[in-house]
């Protein structure tokens, strides 16, 4: 392979459907980046890191082929970057281990999921918090070692899995000589987080999500939901702040933002600035629906295509497990 090409990798966790800010914050910014000359990606369903959070296996179905869906509707291009499922790549859980066995449990006590989930520390505790869970970061590792990605575009959120990554990879180096190279995160323009219906950050687990793969009336009810103040109709209003004015932002044009700026100014009502959003919105979306609309009808595309993708990206997948297991002494017997 030519020297200093980039390899972009990241995976989302297919748990939940998928909404906005996995579409801002991951997909849009990562095939963004795909487009790059001197560059090779990786995309991939992380549904082993899924079942650390959803154990209900109608729900992580369905979640995966949701989550397909929406990386494909948004344009993602198979034949210029890898598309697979992690648990195709049994490469990646064969490294999952060995990484576990070189990494500290102290380690993996600073990590924020664990520490928020320990918060309270009682015994109930103990017994919620699973294996998976606490080594997280660690498959999150394999995920991104066992390509040797250099780039990885993450949300805020997981830039502590990142260090924690190079943490691991500079351990193994260190003990069995270079073989990992150090990836870089690399964080989405989006300075803030996409703030949800109720303006905490976009996510499942808040139950705030505005969907990416719905139809036009649930999206107007979902933008109806955000939370505003209690300011009336013409009444100056701030737009610093605002969620309805932060999310138009992310589908607007610079004049466009400026005018709304300026609705704001003049008292615009909640109800219109929110038609407002929805407008806008919606037609950005209608190009991600029609693809929707297009490739969910085709009835084993989605499998196909990961099927595919892992069979392209295992060679390459293997010669690192084997590069790692001859270093450690797991190899053949002379
Ligand atoms: N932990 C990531 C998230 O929840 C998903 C993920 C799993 C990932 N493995 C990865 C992202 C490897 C980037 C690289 O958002």
């Amino acid at each position: 392979m030519a020297k200093n090409i980039k390899k972009i990798l990241t995976g989302i966790t297919t748990t939940g459907t998928p909404h906005i800010g996995n579409y801002l914050g991951a997909i849009k910014p990562s095939l963004e980046l795909a487009t790059e000359n001197n560059q090779r990606s990786y995309f991939f369903l992380a549904d082993y890191h899924a079942i650390i959070k959803n154990q209900n296996p109608e729900e992580i179905k369905k979640s995966v082929k949701g989550v397909a869906l929406a990386w494909l509707s948004s344009g993602l291009d198979t034949k210029k970057s890898y598309f697979y499922r992690q648990s195709d790549v049994t490469e990646i859980t064969e490294l999952n281990w060995i990484l576990t066995c070189l990494t500290s449990k102290g380690l993996m006590n600073r990590a924020h999921a664990y520490k928020a989930a320990i918060s309270s520390n009682t015994l109930e505790d103990e017994k919620k918090i699973t294996m998976g869970l606490f080594s997280y970061p660690i498959l999150m590792a394999a995920d991104i070692l066992i390509f040797n990605s250099t780039h990885v575009p993450v949300g805020k959120d997981q830039v502590q899995h990142l260090e924690m990554t190079r943490d691991i990879a500079i351990r193994f180096n260190h003990t069995f000589g270079n073989v990992f190279n150090l990836p870089e995160a690399i964080i989405p323009k989006i300075e803030t987080l996409v703030p949800g219906t109720d303006g905490r950050k976009m996510s499942k687990s808040y139950n705030n999500v505005i969907p990416l793969l719905c139809d036009e009336k649930t999206l107007k009810k979902t933008i109806a939901k955000i939370v505003t103040n209690s300011l009336e109709p013409g009444e100056p209003k701030k737009f610093e702040n605002c969620n309805v004015y932060k999310l138009f932002t992310y589908f607007s044009e610079a004049d466009e933002i400026e005018s709304l700026k300026e609705d704001y100014r003049n008292g615009i009502s909640w109800g219109d600035a929110k038609k407002k959003l929805f407008l806008q919105m919606n037609d950005k979306l209608n190009n991600i629906r029609e693809n929707y609309e297009r490739v969910s009808k085709q009835k084993d595309l989605v499998n196909d295509l990961l099927v595919e993708g892992a069979k392209k990206v295992r060679p390459e997948a293997a010669e690192m497990l084997d590069k790692v297991k001859k270093l450690i002494g797991i190899c053949k017997i002379k």
